[in-house]
């Protein structure tokens, strides 16, 4: 006889972990920048031009699919599919979860658990499609997070992750985190408000320097999007204190290099890379 295991459901949520574990900070973060990066929200199409950018996938693509979100944070990219999936499953393994439900837990489209993808509460060959976006990297061991989703999808179906990219001589940032990702709260969160703000400035007065100042910019360890999205000066410093706490206050940051995500694949059919900019891998499970 099996025995049956019960999952505590608080706050609309099935609980399938005891604790946010290593992801708290993701969990405050995302519940207080909730609906920041939402298109619905912000009125731009930022999120999904990145799910193309990194797939090839449009929403709309997804009509009549089975779509899990690992890592789905506040659902930032649930937003954009609850309508045309079949049915959206999305995870996290930090208390974001609860921000996604806030946001689209009513929807009848769509299924959110707060779970830990090496342990996905999921059954075997559940999904058509099952993307991860910008969250392997930030687990103890990307390629097994990854490797732990591939039987998610059935024969057939697709995978697709973007993870941050490993350049040859590291951003400064990756100076910075041996000392401020190992912060506790409530000082982790006073440094971010302290440090992004200033860190704005510095990359402003760099990025005005004539001819070479995006370069310089680059620079500065702070994610400043002045030159790559098209926000009021409000949003670009909401954006930037906000993604400061995933850049230098998270426990794990592994970035990784084209060649990691190809050796994470290996045994998967058409496997390709949609974009040149992005760090991202689509691949088939052989039917
Ligand atoms: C940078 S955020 C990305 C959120 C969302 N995918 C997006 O792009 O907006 C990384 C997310 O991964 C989640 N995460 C980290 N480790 C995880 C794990 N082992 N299992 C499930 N989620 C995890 C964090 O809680 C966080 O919400």
């Amino acid at each position: 006889m099996r025995s049956a295991r019960v999952y505590p459901v608080t706050k609309g949520v099935p609980r399938f972990v005891a604790s946010e574990a290593y992801a708290d900070t993701f969990g405050r973060q995302w519940n207080r920048w909730d609906t920041t990066q939402h298109d619905s929200h912000n009125g731009t199409t930022i999120f999904r031009d990145r799910m193309v950018r990194y797939t090839g996938w449009t929403p709309e693509s997804m009509a009549g699919k089975v779509v899990v979100d690992a890592g789905c944070g506040p659902g930032g990219f649930i937003d954009l599919i609850e309508n045309h999936a079949a049915a959206a499953i999305g995870f996290d393994l930090s208390s974001a979860v609860d921000a996604c439900y806030r946001l689209h837990g009513k929807h009848p489209n769509v299924h959110l658990a707060q779970a830990d993808i090496f342990s996905p509460p999921l059954r075997r060959g559940i999904a058509d499609r099952l993307y991860t976006f910008g969250v392997v990297q930030h687990t103890p061991d990307p390629e097994k997070a990854f490797r732990t989703l591939v039987p998610l999808v059935k024969p057939g179906g697709e995978i697709s992750a973007w993870v941050y990219r490993r350049r040859l001589i590291p951003h400064p940032v990756y100076w910075m985190l041996p000392f401020t990702s190992r912060l506790q709260e409530p000082q982790a969160t006073r440094f971010v408000e302290w440090y992004a703000p200033r860190a704005m400035r510095v990359s402003g007065a760099l990025g005005a320097v004539p001819m070479v100042g995006r370069y310089l910019r680059r620079l500065v360890p702070v994610p400043d999007y002045r030159d790559r999205l098209d926000l009021s000066e409000d949003q670009y410093l909401e954006w930037a204190i906000m993604d400061t706490h995933d850049m230098l206050i998270t426990r794990y940051t592994f970035p990784q290099r084209w060649k990691d995500l190809k050796r994470w694949t290996r045994g998967l059919e058409d496997v390709r890379k949609p974009s040149k900019r992005d760090m991202s891998v689509v691949a088939r499970v052989p039917a």
